[in-house]
């Protein structure tokens, strides 16, 4: 493997309620960090798995890891950049492309990882998972009052893996500002084209009590 996957798996996950971080919480009996990163190591082109815990959980998440897959942890950050920055710095020599996954994209197929980090490898230099939009979308005003409907046809849904030629993320990094809530964002304001590949309904983010219940069903039914 040519690979290696940061995982920020920091977030307290608020909007999912009242609990443990959300990558602790249980899905099937698992945390979903632990499925998560499962998946990551089960696909052949990942090397080396670094983990961004929460900074009160990370001798807690090392033992939670070590039974799964070899694994680097370090504290993450308040913000998911921040934690994303903290795995990145502790990368070691090597490994020339980097995924970013988010834990909370639990489900998410080894399959998905290895199509993305075969696009970096023939050449891309970032390039996410999409999925269409579905719904129709439409601006909206201060007031709740409707703007203007947006061409859904132009719009896509961005999930993770996130797939990166290693120099190309660092510089990225290096040169951040205020936090945006993926990678390929700050891989934009450099003027580095990100290029999409299909992603895939099961690497939906785990965010809301909805989405568990989901998460659930499909990990029963063989996800
Ligand atoms: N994340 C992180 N460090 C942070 C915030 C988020 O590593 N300071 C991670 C989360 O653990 C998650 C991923 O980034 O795996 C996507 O973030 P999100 O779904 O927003 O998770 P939370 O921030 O935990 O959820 P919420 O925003 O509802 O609190
Ligand atoms: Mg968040």
């Amino acid at each position: 493997g040519d690979v290696a996957v940061l995982v920020p798996a920091a977030g307290a996950g608020v909007r999912l309620g009242p609990g443990r971080p959300k990558a602790l919480r249980l899905l099937g009996g698992e945390p979903l960090l632990v499925h998560a990163v499962r998946r990551l190591a089960a696909a052949p082109s990942v090397h080396t798995i670094v983990v961004a815990a929460p900074a009160a959980e990370v001798e807690a998440v090392r033992d939670l890891l070590a039974p799964v897959a070899p694994v680097t942890v370090v504290p993450g950050g308040a913000e998911r950049q921040a934690s994303v920055a903290a795995a990145l710095a502790a990368v070691p020599a090597g490994p020339q492309i980097v995924l970013v996954h988010d834990a909370a994209r639990a489900l998410t197929p080894p399959d998905l990882v290895e199509s993305v980090a075969a696009a970096v490898r023939a050449g891309h230099d970032a390039v996410i998972p999409v999925l269409p939009v579905v719904d129709t979308i439409k601006e909206v005003g201060a007031d709740e009052v409707v703007l203007g409907t947006v061409d859904r046809s132009a719009l896509r849904a961005v999930q993770t893996p996130q797939g990166f030629r290693r120099a190309v993320l660092t510089a990225a990094h290096a040169a951040a500002g205020d936090p945006l809530t993926d990678d390929a964002g700050l891989v934009e304001k450099q003027g580095v084209p990100v290029s999409c590949v299909p992603g895939s309904e099961h690497a939906l983010k785990v965010t809301r009590p909805f989405d568990l219940a989901l998460a659930e069903h499909l990990l029963a039914t063989g996800a």
